[in-house]
C-alpha cells in the first residue's frame, strides 16, 4: 500500500488537534444529513458520459457540516468554518458517486505532505505545552496557509446561503473520450437568501435553520464546473482560479440540486449519519481524478478515517 506512514500521520495529527469523540468524524464532526435530488443539464451530458449527468432525476444524499472536529464547537465560533457540503448521487444500479466540498475557495497547501507539516504545526501550537515555532516556520514558507488561517470565516446565515468548492481538479470524459478539466462549485440558485425567521444564534443554529427552511419549501442549488484554462496547474488546489474579471475561467452549469428534507435529531439519525462515509475518490466512469496528489490522498484517507471512527462491534 502506498505511503502508509503519511496517511496514518495525517489522521494522528488530526486526532491530536481535535481529540477523540466516539464514532464522530475527526474533522467536520458536527453535521446534518439532508435528502433531495439532482437533475443534470444538457450541457453536462455533452461534457461527460457519467450516469448521473445524463439528465434523469437522481436521488441525492447531502451532509452539511462544520470544519471543527469537536462536535460542541458552536456554529458561530471562528473554528467552525469552513462549512462542508458532501454530496452522494445514488445511481439506479445501487452504485454511488460523491463530491466533498467546503466553503473556502482553495486550501492551505498543495500536497498531503505539506498538509502533514501544517497540521503538526497546528497541533504543536495548540498542545499541552504550546510550541508555536514549527507553525511559524511552516507559515513563513507557505503564504497560502497563512492566508487560509487569516481569512475571516464568519458563520453564514444559513448552510444554503453560501457557495461550496470542490477544490481539487477532476477530469470529465464524454462518450468519445474527450476530456475537460475543472473544479466543482455548488451555490445557491436563489441568492442571496435571507436568514430563516427561526434562525437563532445558538450553538446549533445552522442545523435548526436548515430544518425550518426545508419544512417550508425545498431549496435549490446549482452544480457548476469551473473549467481550467490552458496552462492552469491541475495539481494544486491551494490556488483558487479567478471567478471574475478578464481572467475568469469559463463555467458550465452541470445541473440543479433540490434539497428537500433533513433527518431529524435522534439516535437513529445519529447512527445513520455516522454510518455514511463520503469519499471524494468515489468516482464512476465519465469522471476521473486529475493528477492532483491531494485527491489521491483523500481517497485513501477518508476510507481509513471511516474505519478508525467505526464503533467497535460487540
Ligand atoms: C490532505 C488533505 C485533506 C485531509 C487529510 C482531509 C481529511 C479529512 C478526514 C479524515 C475527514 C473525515 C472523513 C470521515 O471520517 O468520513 C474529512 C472530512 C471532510 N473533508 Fe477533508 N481532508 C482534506 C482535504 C479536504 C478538502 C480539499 C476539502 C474541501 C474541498 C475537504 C472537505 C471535507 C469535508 C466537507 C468533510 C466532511 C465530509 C462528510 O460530511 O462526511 N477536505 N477530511
Amino acid at each position: 500500500m502506498k505511503q502508509p506512514d503519511l496517511y496514518e500521520g495525517l489522521l494522528d495529527a488530526l486526532y491530536a488537534i481535535f481529540g477523540r469523540h466516539a464514532g464522530l468524524r475527526v474533522t467536520h464532526a458536527k453535521g446534518i444529513v439532508a435528502h433531495g435530488s439532482f437533475t443534470a443539464s444538457p450541457a453536462a451530458a455533452r461534457l461527460s458520459r457519467a450516469a448521473h449527468l445524463q439528465g434523469a432525476r437522481v436521488p441525492l444524499t447531502l451532509r452539511f457540516s462544520n470544519f471543527s472536529g469537536v462536535p460542541s464547537t458552536a456554529d458561530g465560533d471562528p473554528g467552525a468554518g469552513p462549512q462542508g457540503l458532501a454530496l452522494r448521487f445514488l445511481l439506479d444500479d445501487g452504485r454511488h458517486t460523491d463530491i466533498v466540498a467546503h466553503s473556502y475557495d482553495g486550501f492551505p497547501v498543495a500536497t498531503p505532505e505539506q498538509f502533514l507539516g501544517f497540521l503538526q504545526g497546528l497541533a504543536g501550537a495548540g498542545g499541552e505545552r504550546p510550541d508555536p515555532l514549527p507553525l511559524d516556520a511552516f507559515l513563513a514558507r507557505h503564504p497560502r496557509a497563512q492566508r487560509y488561517l487569516e481569512a475571516p470565516k464568519p458563520a453564514p446565515a444559513s448552510y444554503l446561503a453560501q457557495a461550496y468548492f470542490g477544490v481539487n481538479t477532476v477530469r470529465l470524459l464524454d462518450a468519445a473520450g474527450a476530456a475537460v478539466h475543472g473544479r466543482y462549485r455548488i451555490e445557491p440558485l436563489e441568492a442571496p437568501i435571507a436568514p430563516s425567521p427561526a434562525a437563532l444564534p445558538g450553538t446549533d443554529f445552522l442545523g435548526a435553520e436548515l430544518g425550518e427552511r426545508l419544512r417550508r419549501a425545498p431549496a435549490r442549488l446549482r452544480l457548476v464546473l469551473q473549467c481550467a484554462a490552458p496552462g492552469d496547474e491541475l495539481d494544486d488546489g491551494s490556488l483558487a482560479w479567478p471567478r471574475s474579471g478578464p481572467d475568469a475561467r469559463p463555467e458550465i452549469e452541470l445541473g440543479i440540486l433540490s434539497v428537500e428534507t433533513v433527518e431529524v435529531d435522534g439516535q437513529v439519525q445519529a447512527a445513520r449519519q455516522q454510518a455514511l462515509a463520503f469519499n471524494p475518490g468515489q468516482l464512476i466512469d465519465g469522471i476521473e481524478a486529475s493528477g492532483d496528489p491531494m485527491l489521491a490522498a483523500r481517497a485513501e484517507l477518508y476510507r481509513r478515517a471511516a474505519l478508525r471512527r467505526r464503533p467497535v462491534q460487540a
